[in-house]
């Protein structure tokens, strides 16, 4: 299904820009020199984050995407280390000192713990997670996203699964978004930044 998206949009579906929690948010990368970005799309947010030289791996299903952010990438002047991957065929035991898990809401609330945990499992002993993606609200406003609520994140789901680690932010806001023809419209967000103790 993403593929076929992809294939058929012709352009950048969520736009070259990075997701403004990147942008709004820099002090994220404080300290990182290895980034991940899981199921990346079309490279927007791994080439912001190899622009500011961290080294940066990412992975998603989508064969064109992932063209896509290697052609981001070249036309930047940075070297992204891409690879077609599923979540489920992703080796977890690499870590890295932060993870960038951006508009990664397409696992059903029955496959969510175990898809938080390999996030987890992905961030070295003192290095951060940023979570960012839609609430409940935003199947109201339909401008992007799943329109499943069960998928959408609270700030109680986030506090629940990542409460043991330090929250440096947990946020809920509604914003007006302009991220490709993919996120377009009022919507309602949230942002978890959480660092693993160690
Ligand atoms: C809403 S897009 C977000 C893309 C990117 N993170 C961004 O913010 O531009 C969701 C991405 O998840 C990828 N995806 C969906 N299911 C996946 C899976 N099981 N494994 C890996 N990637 C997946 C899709 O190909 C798509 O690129």
């Amino acid at each position: 299904m993403w593929e076929d998206r992809y294939a058929g949009a012709g352009e950048y579906l969520f736009g070259r820009a990075p997701a403004g929690v990147l942008t709004e948010n820099p002090w994220v990368l404080d300290g990182a020199r290895t980034a991940l970005c899981v199921a990346d799309g079309e490279g927007r947010n791994s080439v912001h984050l190899a622009r500011q030289g961290l080294d940066v791996t990412a992975f998603d299903l989508s064969l064109t995407a992932v063209g896509r952010a290697n052609a981001l990438a070249a036309e930047a002047g940075v070297t992204l280390a891409t690879h077609i991957s599923t979540w489920e065929g992703w080796d977890w035991s690499r870590q890295f000192d932060l993870v960038a898990a951006i508009f990664v809401q397409f696992m059903t609330p029955d496959a969510r713990p175990a898809q938080f945990a390999t996030l987890r499992d992905a961030v070295r002993p003192g290095g951060r997670l940023l979570l960012h993606g839609y609430r409940p609200e935003q199947v109201d406003y339909g401008t992007g996203g799943p329109p499943s609520r069960a998928q959408m994140y609270t700030p109680d789901l986030l506090r629940d699964h990542f409460g043991d680690w330090h929250i440096d932010r947990l946020a809920a806001y509604d914003r007006e978004v302009q991220e490709g023809r993919g996120h377009s419209g009022p919507s309602a967000l949230i942002d978890l930044v959480a660092r693993r103790p160690g």
